[in-house]
């Protein structure tokens, strides 16, 4: 994988679906933004045409092997960087992403190859920062039932058992090189925002070098 080239710093919130790591990035996001930061939001899978497609396929609106849709996966991080993620980091500004790659080693090694996995993605630029929320997949899918008409694929607790799994296998095979916090995802959101607000404020003090 590719460090950050430029200026500008690349946050990704991680977390298995409904640990409350979307509500985070957007916290996050309107705290820099009334700090005057220059930031970006965005998401994975994507609004674009091949995000559409994985969101469809979640859907069971058609079908095709788990490695297809993994290399859709790829295929739309590709277009994200390109698009979205790179030109951001090149004018300096602060990109926050709820979900990178970490989701597709978590979700997609349920049913195919970590190594293929990670290979697919190894043309892609690192993180500066991954938060990773650790959430009980009981409450996870709890939060969900109250916040969701539809369920999705991977929403039942033995699935995201298995992804957290898998999760604490690639936090423990990226760590050494990277930064990536692991955080307690069970408490009320306030508090959780504290410790990323903290998480920020000692890599804007200590530096961003990881
Ligand atoms: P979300 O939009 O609610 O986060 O749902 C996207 C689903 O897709 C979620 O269950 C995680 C899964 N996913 C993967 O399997 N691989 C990936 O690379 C990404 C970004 C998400």
């Amino acid at each position: 994988m590719i460090k950050n080239p430029h200026e500008g710093k690349f946050i990704v919130f991680e977390g298995l679906d409904g640990s409350g790591k979307s509500t985070q990035a957007e916290y996050l996001v309107k705290k820099l933004k009334q700090e005057a930061a220059k930031v970006h939001k965005t998401f994975e899978p994507t609004q674009y045409l091949i995000g559409g497609l994985i969101r469809s396929f979640l859907g069971n609106d058609w079908k095709s092997s788990a490695d297809c849709l993994q290399l859709l996966f790829a295929a739309d991080r590709a277009y994200h960087l390109e698009k979205e993620i790179l030109p951001a980091l090149a004018k300096k500004l602060i990109v926050v992403s709820d979900r990178y790659f970490f989701s597709s080693f978590a979700y997609g090694a349920l049913d195919c190859d970590l190594n293929w996995l990670i290979k697919i993605n190894d043309n892609f630029l690192f993180p500066d920062l991954t938060i990773v929320l650790k959430s009980d997949p009981k409450i996870c899918i709890e939060r969900m039932a109250k916040e969701r008409f539809s369920v999705e694929l991977f929403e039942q607790v033995a699935k995201l058992e298995k992804v957290w799994q898998n999760y604490e296998k690639i936090i423990a095979r990226f760590r050494i090189d990277n930064d990536i916090r692991v955080i307690d995802g069970d408490r009320p959101i306030q508090a959780i925002f504290e410790e990323v607000e903290s998480i920020l404020a000692k890599k804007n003090k200590d530096g961003w070098k990881s």
